[in-house]
């Protein structure tokens, strides 16, 4: 029993930071402590983002960033007018109960026009429950900075989290129920997935310290090798006449289709989801025009050996996630299957 109570405690350190260290069999050796656990010794590679000096009060669950100010950018859901102190700054974009391409590309490009600018130490994005997901997913992907983005369904949610220096370094968050979640992983559909912490008495608590979601890693591969999903164009409006439908990636159950139904598509659509039950490699919904992505929308994992040959797998994202992941990277060119897989893995 002891030993397993220590055990659990050395992973966990260890998740939250390379600092920790594995012996041999019996002896581990934790080198990390509370103090050292600071975002820039979780993340070394992170080195030119930001003046190190300024956060090093990160390590203080208690400390705040010197002075937060925060942009809240509303969009839709249930917003009214308070008293908010002048550090809080209010935007409105849309009243939408969910948003396309193109709207979601405006509010990436007022989050990252408020951050470029130095003025604000975070960004509070409020949308309509049906809007979470995808804005939170989205905002993770394009929009690469170490400080707060945060997506709620109630604002007061959304500022607190937004707040607090313990939200950095963590990617786009969603608040939802008074729960944070990653907004890389956030989903409706599979609930508890991403949970980070909650929302207690106007201030985020969080279960775990600091961490990239995976995709968002500064060393995984959508940072390294696709590093101009971050380029925000507006959405192709003046150019609408073709590319709005050229973009369109449609979401498709897997069943019993004619098989040339994908190819007969292929010159409307620019890319396909397909939502699989189980093993697909049998499935028909397959082209050597257009990339294909077999998700699952039950929480499954979808790997490469589960998918017909020249499919992309799409790993843990939910349809919703893979479509937009597969827009985003449709829509800077990327459309080698092989590129897209290293992007899906
Ligand atoms: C760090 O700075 C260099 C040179 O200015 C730049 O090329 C690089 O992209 C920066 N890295 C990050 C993670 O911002
Ligand atoms: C760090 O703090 C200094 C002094 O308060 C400030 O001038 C500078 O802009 C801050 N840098 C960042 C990245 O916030
Ligand atoms: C970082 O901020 C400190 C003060 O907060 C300042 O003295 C130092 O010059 C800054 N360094 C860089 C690289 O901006
Ligand atoms: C860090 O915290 C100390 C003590 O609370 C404070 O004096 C200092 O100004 C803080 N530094 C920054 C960069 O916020
Ligand atoms: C955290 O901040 C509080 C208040 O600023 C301070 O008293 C305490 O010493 C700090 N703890 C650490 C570990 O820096
Ligand atoms: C959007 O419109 C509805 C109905 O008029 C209203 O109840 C809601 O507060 C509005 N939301 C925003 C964000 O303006
Ligand atoms: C909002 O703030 C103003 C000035 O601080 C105050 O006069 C007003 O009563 C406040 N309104 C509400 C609804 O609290
Ligand atoms: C998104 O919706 C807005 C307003 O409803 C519309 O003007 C725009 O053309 C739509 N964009 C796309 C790509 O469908
Ligand atoms: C980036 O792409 C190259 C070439 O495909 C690959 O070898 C490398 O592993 C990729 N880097 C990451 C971090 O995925
Ligand atoms: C729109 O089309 C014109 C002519 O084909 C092209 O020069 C321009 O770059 C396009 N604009 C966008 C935003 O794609
Ligand atoms: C799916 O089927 C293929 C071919 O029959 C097989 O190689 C693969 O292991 C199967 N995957 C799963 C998860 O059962
Ligand atoms: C974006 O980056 C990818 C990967 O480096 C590259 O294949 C693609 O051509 C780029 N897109 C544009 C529009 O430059």
């Amino acid at each position: 029993m002891r030993a397993s109570l220590i055990l659990s405690a050395i992973c966990a350190a260890g998740a939250a930071s390379p600092i920790a260290a594995v012996g041999d069999d019996t002896t581990y050796v934790v080198e990390a402590g509370p103090a050292s656990l600071t975002p820039w010794n979780v993340w070394p590679s992170w080195s030119n983002a930001s003046n190190v000096s300024n956060y090093s009060n990160l390590s203080n669950a208690t400390a705040q960033v010197a002075a937060p100010k925060l942009e809240v950018i509303v969009t839709g859901g249930q917003y009214t007018m308070s008293n908010w102190s002048s550090e809080v700054h209010v935007t409105r974009l849309f009243n939408q109960s969910t948003l396309n391409a193109t709207q979601l590309a405006r509010v990436a490009q007022s989050v990252e026009g408020a951050l470029d600018g130095g003025e604000y130490t975070g960004v509070v994005v409020l949308g309509a429950g049906r809007a979470l997901e995808a804005l939170g997913f989205y905002l993770s992907v394009v929009v690469d900075t170490p400080e707060n983005v945060v997506v709620a369904s109630a604002l007061e949610d959304g500022v607190a989290t937004a707040w607090s220096a313990w939200s950095w370094f963590r990617g786009a968050l969603v608040v939802d129920g008074g729960v944070i979640y990653s907004g890389a992983a956030y989903s409706p559909s599979a609930p508890g997935w991403g949970a980070l912490g909650s929302v207690i008495a106007g201030a985020p608590r969080y279960w775990f310290t600091p961490a990239w979601p995976t995709l968002l890693a500064p060393w995984g591969s959508l940072r390294v090798n696709f590093t101009n999903f971050t380029d925000i164009v507006p959405a192709p409006a003046a150019n609408a006449t073709n590319s709005s439908s050229s973009m369109t990636v449609p979401v498709v159950f897997d069943g019993y289709y004619d098989p040339s139904i994908v190819s007969s598509l292929s010159t409307a659509i620019a890319g396909l989801v397909v939502v699989s039950s189980g093993n697909s490699t049998a499935s028909d919904l397959t082209s050597s025009n257009i990339p294909v992505v077999f998700t699952s929308d039950d929480g499954a994992t979808i790997l490469p050996e589960d998918v017909p040959a020249g499919a992309i797998a799409g790993g843990d994202l939910s349809p919703l996630k893979a479509q937009l992941l597969l827009s985003i990277a449709l829509s800077k060119d990327v459309k080698e299957t092989s590129s897209l897989q290293q992007l899906f893995a």
